[in-house]
């Protein structure tokens, strides 16, 4: 591809959220710092939300690299589970070895007994779960009571929620505002600002092997963060396609024409007003043709 190219070592846009890119942007610490205080402080319920693609995976990724040696970490990253599939999945995370013929009960009474052995050992256990908007309702609730668990002076286990703003409005019904209240510290991820966007985009580049001149202007990688709403992984998304077509054209630094390109090419980007324009009046003329035609052929059939 074009890594050779541009002398990159790695591809610099990438859309694993990959902790070795990670960029300490202001949302970004401030979601970290919330986590990493909300979990020595020992409350039950942490979320962090944030829209497709701003960066929660990362953030949850970096969380358990980092936590300290006495957090015994719980992950599920795809918690579209039934209550009882739920419990199973935290039993196997927990390290529970059982026979699939006890009943729920049973399996609630063991994974208590281990938290409490952990707990014994002097750690403090976490259940994280990324994508959590996909918890079923049932799950969300069985998920409170796993927070009952605790001991005279703290809790068993603390659980941490990434999620996308759908689970807000679904923690918004009354019939969830139990858990709503055990929720003590949440942080909600913005979109990146452009001058936030712009200094991401030269931070991948520098992590990727990118060496002195700059491959994107900042005039240019504001034009591509603004089409990006500030998304991360639109950004990255964008940016890479910019690279394609520069190199493409075996040109050595991007120019806005490459960034244009780019968006023009990507749905979810939004357009320039000079591109928009284009792309309206190009749909114009195809409507107005389409009228054309049907009036021509209804006239030529009467
Ligand atoms: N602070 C950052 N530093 C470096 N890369 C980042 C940062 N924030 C986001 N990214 C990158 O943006 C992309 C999207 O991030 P991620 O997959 O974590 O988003 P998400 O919020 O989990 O999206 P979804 O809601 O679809 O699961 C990834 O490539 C990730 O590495
Ligand atoms: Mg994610």
């Amino acid at each position: 591809m074009y890594l050779q190219h541009f002398r990159l070592t790695e591809t610099p846009f990438s859309l694993t959220p990959n902790t070795e890119f990670f960029f300490g942007l202001a949302p970004h610490v401030e979601a970290m710092q919330v986590l990493q205080t909300a979990l020595q402080t020992g409350e039950g319920f942490i979320k962090v939300t944030g829209e497709v693609g701003t960066g929660k995976t990362l953030i949850c990724r970096k969380l358990m690299n980092e936590l300290p040696e006495r957090f015994h970490c719980a992950y599920l990253p795809n918690p579209y589970l039934t209550p009882a599939e739920l419990r199973w999945a935290v039993a196997m995370e927990l390290g529970l070895k059982h026979s699939s013929q006890i009943d729920q009960q049973q399996l609630t009474g063991l994974i208590q007994q281990q938290l409490m052995a952990l707990s014994a050992h002097g750690h403090s256990i976490i259940l994280v779960l990324d994508e959590a908007q996909a918890l079923p309702d049932d799950s969300l609730e069985a998920l409170r009571l796993f927070t009952n668990l605790e001991t005279e002076s703290r809790k068993l286990l603390q659980v941490v929620l990434f999620a996308q703003p759908e689970l807000d409005e679904r923690l918004a019904m009354s019939k969830f505002r139990q858990l709503r209240q055990r929720i003590t510290f949440s942080y909600c991820l913005r979109a990146l600002t452009l001058d936030e966007s712009a200094a991401y985009i030269q931070h991948r580049l520098k992590v990727a092997g990118s060496k002195g001149d700059e491959l994107f202007t900042d005039v240019d990688a504001k034009r591509l963060a603004k089409a990006a709403r500030g998304i991360p992984r639109l950004i990255n998304i964008l940016s890479h396609k910019a690279l394609l077509v520069c190199f493409g054209e075996g040109a050595s630094k991007i120019s806005k024409q490459h960034v244009e390109a780019a968006i023009a090419d990507t749905e979810d980007a939004s357009l320039s007003r000079h591109l928009w324009l284009r792309r309206t009046l190009a749909a114009g003329v195809l409507i107005s043709m389409v009228f054309a035609v049907l009036y021509w052929f209804k006239g030529g059939v009467v």
